[in-house]
């Protein structure tokens, strides 16, 4: 399959990071917003994150301005119409990504593969909205996406082998180390790390330790590059527990349940270093 044109949908921080790569490694990319403005901003944020590699000299001046030529902005999926390959970064809504994969199914160019980046969303309830499932796959990419090498791949039960073959190979293009998993709640990355991160903020809620020695413990203790509840914060604590209400839901037991400090952080609206704060301050620079 020859992938040229791609479409991301959604341009909050996974599909920016995810429209950066694509961009980078030569994609002519439609990102999809909603808005004007917030497709813009995704676009800013493209841009300066850019520069950080530049910076580092990951990448050159001149190969950031082609890339963000390679880039364009769009209102609707329709405007994005003959993509060879799309992938959506909305929020971890069911009947959002539905009316997203809905109308993806009818803007693509005959054979385009549809993808989704959801961390822990079942991928045959989204492919079940697409008119064709068996071009439906989950590329689970890492956040930052510019700098994680891992993508999980999740076939779906209706999912190609062709179209596996072909994300899979489409994720060694961009650079990325490709993994499979089959479609089970959380996949393997979130089922593995979140009950981890829940736990931490058990441990913090029994009193057990502080969070900086929690972190310190596992950071230095296990060579985590971040402890667990500053990566949870990092992650986003409502994206946190929509994932564990995931993996509670779909294995049940005792095992998954979401920790009450966890529930009190994300009804307090305290979502992590995009709100400002999290279980630690992250103030505006
Ligand atoms: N774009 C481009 N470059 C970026 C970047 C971005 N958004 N964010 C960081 N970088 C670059 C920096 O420029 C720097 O480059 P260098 O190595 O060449 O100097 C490098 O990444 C490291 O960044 P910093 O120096 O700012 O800071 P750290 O060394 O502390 O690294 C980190 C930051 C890469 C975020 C590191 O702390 C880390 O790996 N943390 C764990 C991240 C993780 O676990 N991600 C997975 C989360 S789970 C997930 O995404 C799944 C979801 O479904 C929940």
């Amino acid at each position: 399959m020859d992938i040229r044109r791609v479409c991301v949908v959604g341009g909050g921080t996974m599909g920016n990071g995810i429209a950066h790569v694509f961009a980078q490694k030569g994609y002519s990319v439609t990102l999809v917003e909603m808005k004007k403005d917030l497709a813009e901003k995704a676009v800013g944020a493209i841009g300066k994150n850019m520069d950080r590699q530049v910076a580092k000299g990951v990448l050159t001046a001149a190969d950031k301005e082609a890339a963000l030529k390679r880039l364009n902005t769009a209102t609707s999926i329709a405007e994005a119409k003959g993509f060879d390959f799309a992938i959506e970064a909305v929020p971890e809504k069911l009947e959002i990504k539905s009316a997203v994969f809905k109308e993806l199914s009818a803007y693509g160019a005959p054979g385009a593969i549809l993808a989704t980046n959801t961390s822990s969303i079942s991928i045959g309830d989204i492919a079940a909205a697409a008119a064709d499932p068996s071009r439906v796959i989950g590329m689970h990419f890492m956040n930052p996406v510019p700098v994680m090498k891992l993508v999980e791949i999740i076939r779906g039960k209706k999912t190609s082998d062709e179209v596996v073959a072909a994300t899979r190979a489409l994720t060694e293009k961009l650079g990325k180390v490709p993994a499979v998993a089959n479609d089970f709640p959380g996949f393997v990355s979130n089922r593995v790390l979140l009950p981890m991160l829940n736990e931490a903020i058990e441990c913090l809620r029994e009193g057990v330790s502080s969070k900086e020695d929690i972190d310190t413990i596992m950071k230095l203790g296990m060579a985590h590059p971040m402890g667990p509840i500053q990566l949870a914060d990092y992650i986003g604590l409502d994206v946190c527990l929509a994932i564990m209400e995931v993996l509670d839901k779909g294995l049940g037991g005792t095992k998954y349940r979401p920790s009450p400090l966890l529930r009190e952080m994300v009804a307090a609206g305290k979502l992590g270093v995009k709100s400002g704060a999290g279980f630690y301050e992250y103030p505006k620079k």
